[in-house]
């Protein structure tokens, strides 16, 4: 029996989109949700029951299973689902609303792009992406690993993402813009102008308002899991 196994269950417009792409292209005979939140087991979003923590992959098999990550609060968890679910050996899914004009688009894997989004030919996104309902990413731009395009973001052409950038919803990239790794552009925010790893940019135009130097100090940091400290860490310049 062919499972789509949807890892993160804070996201019911994720479960959303895989009904809707299972009933127009009949890909899995059942959904699974998972979530490592005890508190979430036993409930059900769309009526997909939340049946367990991650660990449940362990008894799936690549030949009946593929794997999609819902997670998408914050790039840091998002990157941390991703790395915890490639530990189990399965294929990662694609879920890309069918009304999405795809043509020229390179892909990398477990990519979401939901319904209303727009994305240009010759544009690549990254293992881990998301794009949501109305984001537009403009023609040959980049996006890094596990980069989130919040609802109505625009990034316009020839944009180079790094890994993890986060876009809040409302947000503009400028043309020919490059937004470093970690960095976040704030909702409602324009970034005119290059923006270095983990920096926060907030306002129209946009301004730096937090750095990456003083975000690995706050709280939250520590409960990062070591590989992915290491791998912000060493944006610091
Ligand atoms: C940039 C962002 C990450 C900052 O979050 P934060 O560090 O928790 O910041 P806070 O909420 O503590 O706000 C800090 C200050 O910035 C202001 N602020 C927050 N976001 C802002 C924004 N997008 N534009 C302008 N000002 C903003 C707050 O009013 C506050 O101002 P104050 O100190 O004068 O009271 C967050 O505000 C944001 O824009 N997130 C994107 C949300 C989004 O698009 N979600 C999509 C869900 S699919």
């Amino acid at each position: 029996m062919t499972t789509l196994y949807l890892c993160g269950a804070g996201n019911s417009e994720g479960v959303r989109l895989a009904q809707v792409i299972n009933q127009k292209q009949g890909r899995w005979d059942r959904l699974i949700l998972l979530d490592d939140d005890a508190a979430k087991h036993g409930r059900s979003i769309l009526g997909v029951e939340v049946a367990g923590p991650f660990a449940m992959l362990a008894q799936a098999s690549a030949d009946w299973a593929e794997v999609i990550n819902l997670v998408a609060r914050t790039t840091a968890k998002r990157w941390a689902a991703h790395c915890k679910m490639e530990e189990y050996g399965l294929s990662f899914a694609a879920l890309i609303s069918p009304s999405v004009d795809t043509a020229g688009v390179e892909f990398g894997k477990d990519i979401i792009v939901y319904q209303n989004a727009t994305v240009g030919p010759e544009v690549s996104l990254g293992d881990g992406s998301v794009i949501f309902m109305g984001a537009a990413v403009g023609h040959e731009s980049q996006l890094g690993r596990c980069c989130v395009l919040a609802p109505n973001a625009v990034v316009n052409a020839r944009v180079r993402l790094g890994d993890g950038v986060y876009v809040g919803t409302n947000a503009t990239i400028l043309p020919e813009v490059k937004v470093g790794p970690w960095a976040t552009i704030a909702a409602g925010s324009v970034a005119t102008r290059d923006v270095p790893p983990g920096a926060t940019v907030m306002g129209v135009p946009g301004k730096i308002v937090m750095t990456l130097n003083l975000k690995l100090k706050l709280d939250g940091f520590e409960t990062l899991p070591s590989g992915l400290r290491r791998e912000m860490e060493s944006h610091v310049s």
